[in-house]
């Protein structure tokens, strides 16, 4: 499939996280989403607003010394059959999909090898899991063994509170 890329200029870090959130709605369990962008970017910013969008309360950290936290999404075996029989019939927008996200996994490989494969990082059977969504910081670790579907965001830093946020979906 074709990929189009987006792009946007945000001049906060709750810009950012507005964007991010917004986001959020387009993200189908099963994905994976890979940050990229140097260390202060706003990667972990950007999760942030990720998981809120989603429908997490609590607080977001940075995973950088666990590697994987994972984030447990309220309230949802299944969404009621009121909003299944909505969604069938497309009348909740992108709002409730069908594919509902169970857990996101927040995973940070700032510390590990390039091209370690992921069997060793453990982290295979996450990015596999159908129920979930993953959302990687420095993704380049993995570049070559990550799914070509994977959505790819791109932070840049234009000044001390302006970033260029570039998606590729
Ligand atoms: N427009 C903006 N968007 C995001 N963050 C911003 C922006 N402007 C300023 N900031 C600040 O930049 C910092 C970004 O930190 P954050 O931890 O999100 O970066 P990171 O990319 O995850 O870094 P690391 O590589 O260390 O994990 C925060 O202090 C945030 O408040
Ligand atoms: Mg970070």
């Amino acid at each position: 499939m074709e990929k189009v890329t987006r792009e946007f200029t945000s001049k906060s870090a709750e810009e950012t996280k507005s964007f991010a959130k917004n986001l959020a709605k387009k993200i189908k369990a099963g994905e994976i989403v890979a940050l990229y962008g140097s260390l202060g970017a706003g990667k972990t910013t950007f999760v942030q607003g990720l998981v809120a969008g989603l429908g997490y309360e609590g607080r977001v950290f940075s995973p950088t010394f666990i590697f994987v936290r994972p984030y447990k999404l309220a309230n949802s075996k299944h969404p009621p059959a009121r909003l299944r029989q909505a969604n069938r019939a497309g009348k909740t927008g992108n709002r409730k999909q069908k594919g509902k996200i169970k857990t996101l996994y927040h995973i940070d490989l700032y510390r590990v090898e390039k091209e370690t494969d992921l069997k060793t990082l453990g982290i295979e059977e996450f990015l596999a899991d159908k129920d979930a969504a993953s959302v990687i910081e420095w993704p380049e670790k993995i570049d070559k063994i990550l799914p070509k579907e994977t959505i790819k965001i791109k932070i840049e830093i234009i000044g001390e509170n302006e970033r260029r946020i570039k998606v590729d979906e």
